[in-house]
Order: C-alpha cells, then structure tokens, then sequence
C-alpha cells in the first residue's frame, strides 16, 4: 500500500530528478540571431573567412563558429588542444579582451542527442566556438593512421560508416553530423551562414585545377549546404574561397587596419600551432616546416596569401 508519506517522498525524488536532468542539459546557445561559421580546422576561419569574422564579433555580438575537425594533421597527442587554445586567443583578440585565461568558458553542451565541447568568451559569452574534434584529414581526403585512417571525405563518399572523435568520446555517421548540424542551425536561428568552399574539388584529383581545396574544406561545406536545402532553412549563405583563394589578386590592403587585425588575430593563433609561419617576414619568405615535409600542406605553404585575401565562391 502506498501512504501519504511514500507519496510524498516519491513526489520529491521526481522533484529532484527534473532538476538534476534540467542541469545536466545545459543550452547550447546564449542567443539567437546573427551568424553561425562552419569550418574544417581551427584556423580556416582566421585564413580564408577574415575580415568578415572580426567584424562580424563587432556588429552582431552573436557568433557562433562551428569547427568540425581537429586540425591536428595526424599527430595526436594534445597538439588539437593547443590549435583550441590558440583560435580562443585570437577570438578574444578580435573582440577587444584581454587575452587572460581563455581556457574559461569550456563546456559540454548538449546539441540534440549528442554532447559536444564547447567555449564561449568569459566576458561575451555570445562569442562561441563548437569543437567537434572529427578526425583531420590529409588535403586528398585520406585519413591519417593515427586516426584509423578515418576521414570526413570517406564519411562522405559512404567508404566508412562513421568517424571517430579525436578525443575519443563519440563516433559520429553521417547522419549523426547531419543531425547535430540541422539541430544547430535550428535552435540558434543564425541570420547568416558562412561557410567554406562547397563548390570545389579536392586537390586529390588535378593538382593544377583552378579550384582545388582541401578535402576537410570541402566536405565540410558540402555537408552544410546539404543540411540547409534538406532543412529549408532560411538564411543568408556565404561561401568562401580557400587553397584556391591564392591564385587571385590580393583583396585586404596591406596598409588597411583590416590587414592588420586579421594578421594579428592569425599570429596569435600560430604561437599555438607548430606547422605554422610565425610572423609576416617568415610568411612571405616561402616559409615551410622543411624536417616535416609530408605535413606541409597549402593551408601552412600560403598563409601570406591568405592573409591578404578573402573571396566569396558565387
Ligand atoms: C600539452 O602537453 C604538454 C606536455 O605535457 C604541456 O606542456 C602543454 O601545456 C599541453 N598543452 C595543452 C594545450 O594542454
Ligand atoms: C591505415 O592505412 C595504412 C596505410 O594504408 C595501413 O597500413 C593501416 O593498417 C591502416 N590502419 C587502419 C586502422 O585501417
Ligand atoms: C592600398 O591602400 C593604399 C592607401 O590607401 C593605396 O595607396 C593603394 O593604392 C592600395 N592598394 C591597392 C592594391 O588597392
């Protein structure tokens, strides 16, 4: 027989239980509105979608960078944490705050069913970057064996059935990403949506076309696209260039503040990342990790290029 008090006692547990399940799903988002990044690595957003990013922090207040993989090319170890710590340095570079300790503002959010990393700015918490750690991928789109070989253009092509995270804690299908995307641009309701080239093609096929990228730019891109005609979504959709990007005339003045602010958000982010050139003399003097050759690849060769150009793919 059930008494009063049981009942009670039961009515409190329950109590309890909707409470400890309200914490344990923390929202993913502190506002809606204004622009949602997708990109392949850390550092795609500072090279090929800046200006734009900087001044996007300053007009809309509301930005949101989603980066699916973990830009480590294939070495493991905490070096994609490194590549984190360096892109919060630069975000909060471009927001105008003091650089102290960016690693505040980590957190698992849950995005539908899935629980991913996530850091927002301490005092703007409306700036916030998603970190999905997918395995990186060589530009041709093979996966690196430190990662099992996996790699979202194999995702993408269906030769595997799903890709590990680099920290180990999911595996993700293609429909997992898809989801964790559409439940993205849903709950966040983004104004704007930019993201990398999905019109290129990988420099796995003719090294000497116009339009090759790499595979991670590419595949990334695609995915959203997919999303965004499956969903309907109304938005306004931005592509940019990438490797591409470097074969056509430079586009941010040298001597504009722009420049500037886009080279000093990047070099923040290089100290964090060993492959890269460190400062605009080394960058422009053909800099290359020469001991690590089958690293370098054009995000690391082209960074001077980068640095002084950002298109639109029409
Ligand atoms: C990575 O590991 C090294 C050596 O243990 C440590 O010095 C460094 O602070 C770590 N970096 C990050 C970002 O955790
Ligand atoms: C990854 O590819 C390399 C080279 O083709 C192969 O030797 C290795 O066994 C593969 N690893 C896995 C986990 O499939
Ligand atoms: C860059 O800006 C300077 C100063 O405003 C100007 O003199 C120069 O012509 C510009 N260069 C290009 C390539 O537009």
């Amino acid at each position: 027989m059930v008494t009063p008090s049981l009942w009670s006692f039961l009515f409190r547990v329950y109590i309890v239980f909707i409470l400890s399940a309200r914490a344990d799903a923390k929202r993913p988002f502190s506002c809606t509105g204004g622009v949602v990044y997708f990109t392949a690595h850390p550092v795609d957003g500072l090279l090929y979608q800046n200006p734009d990013l900087l001044h996007d922090i300053y007009v809309f207040k509301c930005v949101t960078t989603v980066v699916l993989t973990s830009g480590d090319r294939g070495t493991g170890g905490n070096f994609s944490l490194s590549l984190e710590r360096g892109l919060q340095e630069a975000y909060a570079l471009m927001a105008g705050l003091p650089i102290s300790d960016v690693t505040q503002g980590e957190e698992t959010v849950q995005i539908g069913t899935h629980h991913v990393h996530s850091w927002s700015l301490n005092e703007l918490p409306n700036i916030q970057i998603i970190y999905l750690r997918l395995a990186d991928s060589l530009p041709s789109g093979h996966g690196y064996a430190m990662h099992g070989n996996d790699s979202l253009a194999q995702l993408y092509s269906a030769k595997i059935d799903s890709i590990a995270t680099t920290d180990s804690l999911a595996r993700y299908t293609l429909r997992d990403l898809k989801e964790v995307i559409a439940f993205i641009l849903h709950s966040r309701k983004p104004t704007y949506i930019r993201m990398l080239n999905h019109k290129a093609v990988t420099s796995a096929g003719d090294k000497h076309a116009e339009h090759l990228d790499h595979a991670d730019h590419v595949v990334s891109a695609k995915l959203v696209q997919r999303v965004i005609t499956g969903e309907k979504l109304q938005a306004n959709v931005q592509s940019y260039g990438g490797n591409n990007v470097r074969k056509f005339e430079a586009n941010v003045n040298s001597t504009h503040r722009d420049f500037g602010r886009k080279a000093n958000a990047f070099f923040k982010y290089a100290a964090y990342d060993e492959h890269m050139c460190q400062s605009l003399d080394e960058c422009s003097s053909g800099f290359y990790d020469g001991d690590t050759g089958s690293l370098v690849d054009d995000d690391v060769r082209y960074v001077a290029q980068y640095l002084g150009r950002e298109y639109y793919v029409l």
